[in-house]
């Protein structure tokens, strides 16, 4: 089984997810990493692990269709299974979601369908909910919609401040993807 992992910033769920297949709690071989910013700190991250790496932008196309093609080759070359997006900050198009069904899943750092976007958990936050959490789900054409696979809840205290918030939000995330891919890759294999 063959993992590509999509990024576009920090790349710590990346990094658990690493960690995860090294220690080989998860039985599947992460192919590469693939950035949309040749910026991304992920990128730096991947060294660590030995695994290789893909930047381009979408901007480096004439559309996105040309885009997500010029990514389709790059996973058909390297025969993957299953994509993982962790903080890839870009909606899927339908050049990828027609070659991947219930084979891209998305990490959320909020209890959706509540706070979709790129702010989930500072709109959480704000918002004044008491409970929030992590949503991991199937990717569609829409913006972190998609049928949910596991949900965590996160309770935000009186005396949490948005750090204190996203730090509990991020542990949370890097323990239940690397345990939720792990029995994705079983079932898929079964
Ligand atoms: C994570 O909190 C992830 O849930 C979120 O981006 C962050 C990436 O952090 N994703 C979304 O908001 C998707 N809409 P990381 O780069 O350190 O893994």
């Amino acid at each position: 089984m063959r993992l590509a992992i999509f990024a576009s910033g920090n790349g710590t769920n990346f990094e658990a997810l690493a960690q995860a297949a090294e220690a080989k709690t998860i039985d599947a071989k992460i192919s590469f990493l693939f950035c949309d910013k040749k910026t991304a700190y992920a990128l730096k991250r991947a060294e660590k692990y030995d695994i290789p790496i893909y930047a381009f932008s979408p901007k480096e196309f004439n559309s996105k269709q040309e885009y997500e093609t010029e990514l389709l080759e790059l996973l058909v070359r390297e025969q993957i299974d299953l994509i993982l997006l962790a903080g890839y900050m870009r909606i899927i198009g339908d050049t990828l979601l027609t070659a991947f069904p219930k084979r891209i899943i998305n990490i959320h750092p909020a209890l959706l369908p509540a706070f979709p976007g790129i702010h989930g958990i500072k709109d959480a936050f704000e918002a004044k909910v008491r409970v929030t959490g992590v949503t991991i789900h199937y990717v569609d054409s829409g913006v972190d919609t998609g049928p949910i696979i596991a949900q965590e809840k996160v309770r935000i205290g009186a005396k949490d401040t948005l750090e204190s918030l996203e730090e509990k939000i991020h542990q949370v995330e890097h323990k239940m993807y690397p345990k939720v891919v792990a029995e994705l890759v079983k079932e898929i294999k079964s």
